[in-house]
């Protein structure tokens, strides 16, 4: 193995040596199945390809401080997949097998783990399609589940450092009573034109309108959005945005700081009231934002104008940090050991 230099990973692809595999065939599961190519043979007719029957999941393993090795709230992300799959008539993974197969990806894997200390995690991608083959609108009747792993840096380049981000309205990354909340990849697709374009015009991300009253703040990319108001954590209740499980734990640790948690529409117009404002995820983990440009009025909402995150989001990412990587206790059974050294 080449020498990682774990401190300056990108958040990216990272081949390992090997992943791991499931197939639905005949109604059931099948045995799981370990393989060293980074390919998958697929029927040219496969639902996957013609009629985007895709979910995937996103979650990290972190070794703590004491050298043990832990996953992060692993069922919310089973559970989730289970609601993707019931969303696009997919065959559901039992949590158990859910599980099973990520602990085989990260322990035929172990020596990807990035080491304490460097800032970087082992990002687990589940990923579940539809392998059988249909011409006809119809669910496929074979699923290939799927588990690939890889160690990542930060979703921003930024890392912990502000970033600019462009709300747009003329896009929408889901329809209202669509697939908004469910993480298929459709989503990901209808996001891309945005996403490159504010890339393109120098920002890290885009930021949403909601897809209904198109006056509403729905989400940033691939990542939740919050804001802090004095000592309020509020953060944008839609149909239309991926329920985060790194928002959900900000909303638990933000209340035990003692703070009040606000889970409800969020008007554009109310982001100049804000003293912080953030994305969070899996991947993003927290990233501050320092500016907001609405692309259509030129409008601009600054924060932490001396460069910095704020006080709050900072409490809140290093607790969250802390209990990743086991530098303070979990009170929430959120971490699951599942491995040493
Ligand atoms: N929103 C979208 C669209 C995402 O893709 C993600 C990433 O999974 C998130 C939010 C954050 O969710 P989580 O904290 O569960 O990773
Ligand atoms: C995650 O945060 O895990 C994601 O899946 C986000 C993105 C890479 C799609």
């Amino acid at each position: 193995m080449e020498k990682i230099d774990w401190g300056s990973l990108p958040f990216g692809y990272f081949k390992t040596d090997y992943n791991v595999r499931c197939y639905y065939r005949n109604g059931k599961w099948g045995d799981i199945e370990v393989s060293s190519s980074e390919y998958i043979p697929m029927h040219i007719a496969a639902t996957c390809l013609h009629y985007g029957q895709e979910a995937f999941e996103g979650l990290k393993v972190f070794k703590g401080k004491d050298d043990k090795v832990r996953v992060f709230r692993w069922e919310e992300n089973a559970r989730r997949m289970q609601r993707s799959a019931d969303g696009i008539m997919m065959a559901k993974v039992p949590l158990e097998l859910f599980r099973e197969m990520m602990i085989k990806a990260v322990q035929l894997n172990w020596k990807y783990i990035p080491p304490y200390g460097t800032g970087a995690a082992l990002y687990v991608r589940p990923l579940l399609i539809g392998t059988g083959p249909q011409v006809g609108v119809k669910p496929a009747e074979e699923y290939m589940f799927m588990i690939f792993v890889g160690p990542v840096g930060p979703y921003f380049k930024e890392g912990f450092n502000p970033v600019k981000i462009q709300l747009v309205k003329d896009y929408d990354r889901a329809a209202p009573q669509g697939t908004g909340h469910i993480k298929v990849g459709g989503n990901y697709a209808a996001s891309l034109r945005p996403a490159t374009r504010a890339k393109e015009e120098g920002f890290a991300s885009v930021l949403f309108h909601d897809s209904r009253h198109r006056k509403f703040i729905d989400e940033a990319g691939p990542a939740n959005f919050f804001g802090i108001k004095g000592d309020k954590y509020i953060t944008p209740k839609s149909d239309t945005i991926l329920p985060s499980i790194t928002n959900m734990s900000l909303r638990q640790i933000a209340e035990d700081m003692g703070m009040k948690v606000e889970v409800r529409p969020v008007p554009v117009e109310e982001l100049k009231e804000f003293d912080e404002v953030g994305a969070c995820g899996t991947a993003a983990i927290i990233s501050p934002i320092c500016l907001i440009e609405d692309r259509e009025t030129g409008e601009q909402y600054k924060y932490c104008e001396d460069g910095k995150a704020g006080p709050k989001s900072t409490m809140l990412y290093n607790k969250l940090r802390a209990i990743q990587y086991a530098e303070e206790p979990d009170p929430y059974d959120w971490v699951e050991v599942i491995g040493e050294k």
